[in-house]
């Protein structure tokens, strides 16, 4: 192998690099952002800018590869430039997604904490957001399309925040609620939205949280029937209602995955959509049970260290 031919070597090599980097960044780009890691217009730009710019050294490589060029130092620095490339862009790409696992991980753990000091709540956002996870899973994909998995979570995790802002004795109350409490009940989803809204990042869920207790027939908290009701607030209501039934609270005893599936099936229908309840009920039983294991169990953890 000659020198001009070792040249060409590695001006290729460095062509084919920067196509790789193109495809990842474009990935990047296109990437869906949740409500945490929210692009603004600039990141938007820059993104693009970098994305051109990658481009026009592709292009500049196969220009180059094919000028045969008779420098061996140039051919080199080209090379480790191409791989310079192509490493910044995985290491834009892997610190923007370990953010997004920390973040949900570090709002899971506080809101857990939060919720373990107060019965009514005790663990059910952490769970829910689990089991939203993995409903997520099994969705057909016209529903996935049209949501982010990782902003179904933090749905889940603030779905009930409103409730500390109505009075415990009414929500832990064991009898029928009179007229008044009822509303004060009501009040919950409004609660957490106006709770979130000062985060204007939040916008895209704000609709999934104040939905969240529609019912298919319309007799839910703002009468709001079938698909005019979010498909998200359609799964939380699902999910909502099985974690309710089957996790353990220290004003009642926790229920079997099959008694909490019955109930689910027994709305399917008149409270919730039929096609996500049976979405929801075919998921794998031990799927479902992993999810109250693995979020009790990681809250226990955070909570043995405060
Ligand atoms: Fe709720």
């Amino acid at each position: 192998m000659n020198e001009l031919h070792a040249s060409d070597i590695l001006i290729f090599i460095g062509f084919l690099i920067q196509i790789f980097s193109v495809f990842r960044l474009g990935y990047f780009a296109i990437m869906r952002k949740d409500v945490i890691v929210s692009t603004r217009i600039i990141d938007r730009i820059m993104t693009g800018v970098i994305f051109v710019l990658i481009i026009f050294f592709a292009v500049f490589y196969y220009i180059v590869f094919f000028m045969h060029l008779d420098s061996l130092s140039v051919s080199l620095l080209l090379f480790f430039g191409s791989i310079f490339v192509a490493f910044m862009i995985h290491w834009l790409i892997n610190i923007t997604l370990s953010m997004k696992k920390r973040c949900i991980q570090i709002t899971g753990n506080l809101v857990g904490i939060m919720e373990n000091l107060d019965p009514r709540l005790d663990g059910h956002s952490v769970h829910l957001a689990m089991l939203m996870d993995v409903f997520y899973e099994y969705l057909p994909i016209r529903y996935k399309n049209e949501i982010n998995p990782e902003n179904l979570k933090y749905a889940a995790l603030f779905h009930d925040i409103g409730k500390l802002g109505v009075p415990t004795e009414v929500l832990t109350k064991p009898g029928k609620l009179t007229s008044e409490e009822w509303e004060l009940v009501k009040k919950h989803p409004e609660l957490s939205v106006e709770i979130l809204e000062p985060m204007k990042s939040f916008d895209p869920i704000l609709g999934w949280i104040r939905y969240h207790h529609e019912r298919m027939d319309g007799k839910g908290y703002y009468g709001l029937s079938g698909s005019d009701i979010p498909v998200a607030s359609r799964m939380m209501a699902i999910a909502d209602t099985y974690s309710a039934v089957t996790m353990n609270k220290s004003y009642k005893p926790s229920r079997t995955y099959e008694d909490g599936i019955m109930v689910v099936r027994l709305a399917a229908g008149s409270q919730f959509d039929p096609e996500l309840v049976d979405v929801f009920c075919n998921i794998p039983k031990h799927r479902i049970e992993a999810c109250g294991d693995y979020a009790f169990r990681e809250l226990d953890r955070v909570l043995k260290k405060i």
